[in-house]
């Protein structure tokens, strides 16, 4: 089973995929939208093929789309992973790999969807936040939970260290996910 990671930041998450020994599925492919995210130089170290564009070359989201579509059916990829890609994902995809296409967000969704979620409930000062891994829809972080798992927020907690405490929780929980997910579907 090939899967593609789509990623426009540091790329952590991405590095947690790679070193998952027994991931179910390979990971063939980095789409990346930012031709100078961290994430690129990981794969390389990794040697995982990388395909970069750049969004405002194009004139709609639909015909950015369309190029990564043929990317992804020429590598044979049958998983959409979405690691820190910062934008929406469009129709074109949508179709394509419907039900196929996964994320990772920093909160127990639906509290605190969108940009900046550890923050938003730091400030709030909740006492618990977390990591959801859900399937994609057509709205912001909205569609199907897949898992959950509470992160605990400490009255002496900074941003910054509750930050850490999730990513852990992130670099164990979405390749634990990605596994089930894969193992499921070949057991149907
Ligand atoms: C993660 O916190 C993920 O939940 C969110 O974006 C961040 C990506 O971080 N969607 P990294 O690039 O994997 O380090």
């Amino acid at each position: 089973v090939k899967a593609a990671v789509f990623a426009s930041g540091t790329g952590s998450n991405f590095q947690a995929m790679l070193e998952e020994r027994d991931l179910a599925c390979e990971i063939v492919l980095l789409v990346c939208d930012r031709p100078g995210a961290a994430v690129i130089e990981k794969a390389k170290q990794n040697r995982i093929p990388v395909y970069t564009f750049e969004p405002k070359r194009y004139a709609t989201k639909e015909a950015y789309e369309k190029e990564i579509l043929t990317v992804l059916q020429q590598a044979g990829i049958s998983w959409i992973f979405l690691a820190g890609y910062m934008r929406i994902i469009g129709p074109c995809l949508l179709h394509a790999y419907q039900g196929k296409i996964v994320n990772i967000h920093p909160s127990l969704l639906p509290a605190f969807p969108g940009k900046d979620a550890i923050k938003q409930a730091f400030n709030t000062r909740a006492e618990k936040t977390g990591v959801t891994v859900h399937f994609i829809d057509e709205g912001i972080d909205t569609g199907p939970i897949i898992a959950q798992q509470v992160v605990d927020i400490y009255p002496s907690d900074t941003i910054d260290l509750l930050t850490k405490r999730i990513q852990k929780v992130e670099h164990q929980l979405y390749p634990s996910v990605i596994k089930q997910l894969i193992q499921n579907e070949g057991d149907l």
